[in-house]
């Protein structure tokens, strides 16, 4: 049966709620919108190979694009038709602990068949994404991942404005199929598992067609298990806008590469000056190659000339920069991986040595610890300025993703860089991070080369 607005709220006034506005009548009911992870098949490699089985939400890969207002809920109903326990975990969101979706720390796994459901508030307009956070170096590279775009309230003037989520896939040549082994020794032991399939939005010879002198809005999110992106334009002007999630206090013109670890984000204004018949690109940079990552054909004309560079993205509110005089020192020495210096390592509470740990198929270590432990890396009193010094003593890069809070890095000068959620260090780098600890809860600080976080490089912190 179908019915109308006006019959909704008729019957809602019947039964006993006539004062409750449209939009509470359906906040309140118990049917939030699904969103379930399943198996599915899509056609990810050339149109010659098979279709690829992967798991995605709403059976997509990416999942659907969430958009909502600044400020506003996302309610969803996670429902788990894998044959896996899972969980949803919503990246760079400053969010309610309760809702951050890490198994085993903030909420249980969700089994098979169950559901959990979701209900937060996005605080700060930008570039999110969600991604399945149970066997997460499994479950993300099968698929498990979409966008999460939060408006500001006055968005730029785009003519455009799209979501790329970039990703490598390990797939077996010959039937396009995903490579089971998600707990490959080599994979873990070096820089991550790093696919050989590599594609925008899962497709193939992504394409947008485009006219000169546009100007588009490109929300670039790095969901790969382990590949560093780097990225050129060509045919296009642009500007870094935003890095994971938070506008930069000036636009950034793009004249060299950008650089996007795993997890992190990049928002880009990008005008396009190649000229009609021509094709623009973002180009993906490989050892001083190019490579086409995504195809911008100018099918027209322009109707109109170049715009003015563009100004800054209003920042997001209550993001105070800490205050270094009063910060904590906490230290995290990375060590570990192939090629490294580990000798040994703690290891669910016992000694072992590096030939031990490689026998676990486990090879990182934060401060001489692998892996979870029953006491955070720091318990943290809400609002306590922190600085983090991240020294990678290995030869291999990492990507350390802190949940729930943004943060940012110190320069050499003391001077504080733009918000972040993500840190990409290189083998051998010191880097040091501050941040105010303004959300209580217990927040994973991991590495975001999941083969990394699966043997190792995963701890917390607590504020408290
Ligand atoms: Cu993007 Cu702990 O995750
Ligand atoms: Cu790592």
């Amino acid at each position: 049966m179908i019915y109308s607005r006006r019959d909704i709220l008729k019957i809602g006034a019947a039964a006993g709620f006539a004062s409750t506005s449209p939009s509470n009548l359906f906040a309140q009911s118990n049917s939030a919108v699904p969103l379930t992870a399943r198996e599915a098949s899509l056609q990810l490699a050339p149109p010659d190979y098979p279709q690829t089985a992967i798991w995605g939400f709403d059976g997509s890969m990416p999942g659907p694009v969430i958009r909502v207002r600044q400020g506003g809920r996302v309610t969803r109903r996670l429902v788990n038709e894998l044959p896996q326990a899972t969980s949803l975990h919503w990246h760079g969101v400053r969010i309610d602990n309760a809702m951050d979706g890490v198994a085993g720390l903030t909420q249980e796994a969700v089994a098979p068949g169950a559901s959990f459901d979701i209900d937060f508030v996005a605080p700060d307009a930008g570039t999110y994404w969600y991604h399945a956070h149970n066997r997460s170096v499994e479950q993300v590279a099968r698929g498990l991942y979409g966008a999460l775009v939060v408006e500001e309230p006055e968005g730029p003037d785009v003519y455009r404005d799209e979501v790329l989520i970039l990703d490598d896939w390990l797939l077996n040549p010959d039937t396009a199929q995903i490579d089971p082994d998600f707990t490959s020794r080599h994979d873990r032991s070096h820089a991550g598992r790093v696919g050989n399939f590599i594609a925008t939005n899962g497709q193939y010879g992504h394409s947008l067609d485009v006219r000169r002198h546009e100007r588009l809005r490109l929300r670039l999110v790095n969901a790969a298990n382990a590949r560093i992106f780097e990225l050129a334009l060509a045919g296009l002007e642009g500007w870094v806008m935003a890095l994971d999630g938070m506008p930069l206090e000036a636009p950034q013109p793009v004249s060299d590469t950008v650089l996007l670890g795993p997890g992190q984000r990049a928002d880009l204004l990008v005008d396009v000056v190649a000229e009609q018949g021509e094709t623009a690109y973002l180009v993906r940079v490989d050892n001083g190659e190019g490579f086409v990552q995504s195809a911008f054909p100018v099918i027209a004309a322009s109707s109109g000339a170049r715009r003015d560079a563009p100004q800054a993205l209003p920042p997001n509110a209550n993001m105070v920069p800490p205050d270094l005089s009063q910060a904590r020192h906490v230290r995290l020495h990375m060590g570990g991986g192939a090629m490294g210096r580990l000798q040994s390592a703690q290891f669910n509470g016992e000694r072992r040595t590096f030939r031990q740990l490689v026998d676990a198929n486990q090879f990182w270590a934060f401060n001489d610890v692998i892996g979870m432990t029953d006491d955070p890396l720091a318990v943290l009193a809400r609002d306590e300025p922190v600085r983090l010094e991240i020294v990678n003593d290995t030869s291999f890069p990492h990507a350390m993703h802190l949940h729930g809070m943004h943060f940012r890095e110190i320069a050499a000068d003391g001077t504080l860089g733009p918000l972040r959620d993500t840190v990409l260090t290189f083998g051998g780098e010191a880097r040091e991070i501050a941040f105010s600890a303004h959300n209580p809860g217990d927040w994973l600080f991991h590495c975001h080369m999941l083969s990394h976080a699966a043997s190792g490089m995963t701890t917390w912190v607590r504020v408290t």
